[in-house]
């Protein structure tokens, strides 16, 4: 079946027709003109993940970054409040901040030297005085760098929305915020830092696909065959329990049954997560001077409690993936269609031993890194798929497992890792998005 151009006649966008119950039409991971419609009715409405407030610790710090393909900058004004402003200079138009990050007292622009202050105002202008000022006011906003629509924090968690209305930030999230809760109450101090840099992989491949494997409990065992393989020859080898770098990646060898135990909960609004697979508490030394400090701040009962939330991994959708026991946040970047840039960031839990971070950067290193055992194998799968679906052989992509085996609960759905719940769920809210927006 062809599908209707996303323009068509007589208002009708066509877009209801590329989502079936089960299946979606091959266009949405490869019509540039879906891809256009995404950055304005998707990416341009719903909340985005920005960055940690960590990462602008100090009155003056900055980290630049995007969203929906433009240039931000997040900052912490001299009032203490995080800003989330778009990096365009008031006059020509010109991105002001060209660091990652770093601390200022003012953006300058490189082009004619108009500086701002780190909430936006500008505060300079070069030679703007005299008779050939025009009617030129420095205090019209227009000449600002603007803020964003809608900036919201949670826990130190930064998000913000290119569109002024919509729900607020928490009613957003909804269930999810219970897996940002479960990252930040890990932390003795009860706070996070983000420590070192990130790492980035451009995969060849259409966005979304990055986000349908985040629960796919089918794949490991197929896709990340020869690295289970490796390691467990490397495990046979030894005696003992196996070191923490090789047992992450022989936890990727379950059975189909292990992975339909693991729960995967959906909500609202694309967002979702799923169950662990692998055991993150430790019965090492490090681990229990860790479970030490940890009930030192909240007591024996709590530290209990929060370390027995075992959840892989979390989908905020549509740019953020994190693993709360591991630490690691995972923000996605549509560049084009085709291409999509997924950088990993990693946290500190503030009070606890500094070995600890080490682990978890051991975790980002086996699991993440573009060098990894693990993350190429994914990589190499999202390149086929979307090669794949370059091809004439069937316009229709299939998320037919389970379909209406879910648990319907208050707050959303529930299935297993070995459902296609959570891609449907997304196509849901991509739905949502893409032919009402989110007023709706
Ligand atoms: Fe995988």
């Amino acid at each position: 079946m062809q599908a209707p151009s996303p323009n068509g006649a007589n208002g009708h966008d066509g877009i209801a027709e590329l989502i079936r119950p089960a299946a979606v039409h091959r266009r949405v991971y490869t019509d540039p003109e879906i891809f256009a419609l995404e950055r304005e009715r998707l990416f341009g409405q719903a909340w985005l993940y920005v960055g940690h407030e960590s990462q602008v610790a100090n009155k003056g710090d900055f980290f630049t970054t995007e969203m929906a393909g433009q240039p931000v900058v997040m900052v912490r004004h001299s009032d203490g409040a995080v800003h989330v402003l778009f990096n365009r200079c008031g006059h020509r138009g010109a991105k002001v901040v060209g660091e990652r990050s770093g601390r200022t007292q003012a953006f300058v622009c490189s082009y004619h030297a108009w500086s701002f202050d780190t909430d936006g105002t500008l505060r300079h202008v070069p030679a703007h005085d005299g008779p050939r000022a025009g009617d030129f006011d420095m205090r019209d906003p227009c000449f600002s760098m603007r803020k964003l629509p809608r900036c919201e924090s949670y826990r130190g968690f930064v998000f913000a929305s290119l569109a002024a209305e919509g729900p607020d930030l928490r009613s957003y999230l909804g269930g999810v915020l219970a897996r940002i809760d479960d990252m930040v109450d890990r932390a003795p101090d009860d706070e996070l830092e983000v420590a070192g840099g990130c790492h980035k992989i451009v995969q060849n491949s259409n966005w979304k696909i990055f986000l349908e494997n985040t629960h796919d409990g089918l794949h490991p065992m197929s896709t990340h065959k020869s690295s289970i393989d490796a390691s467990r020859r490397q495990g046979r080898t030894l005696t003992g329990p196996p070191p923490f770098a090789l047992d992450v990646i022989m936890a990727n060898n379950q059975t189909l049954e292990n992975m339909d135990k693991l729960s995967v909960h959906a909500f609202d609004w694309g967002h979702s997560y799923m169950a662990g697979f692998r055991n993150p508490r430790g019965e090492d030394d490090l681990f229990k001077e860790y479970v030490a400090a940890l009930e030192a701040k909240k007591g024996a009962k709590r530290a209990e409690e929060i370390l027995s939330i075992n959840c892989h991994n979390a989908v905020f959708y549509p740019n953020a993936s994190v693993q709360p026991s591991f630490l690691q946040m995972r923000v996605i970047f549509p560049i084009a269609v085709d291409r999509t840039r997924v950088e990993m960031w990693f946290f500190r839990l503030k009070g606890a031993p500094e070995a600890l971070f080490e682990r978890t950067i051991t975790y980002a290193n086996v699991v993440h890194s573009p060098s990894s055992l693990i993350r190429p194998d994914d990589v190499t799968s999202y390149d086929r798929i979307q090669a794949g679906l370059g091809a004439d052989g069937g316009d229709w992509v299939s998320q037919h497992r389970d379909l209406d085996r879910d648990e319907v609960l208050n707050d959303g759905r529930r299935s297993s890792a070995v459902s296609d719940l959570s891609m449907r769920n997304q196509y849901r809210a991509w739905l949502r998005f893409m032919s009402e927006g989110q007023a709706a």
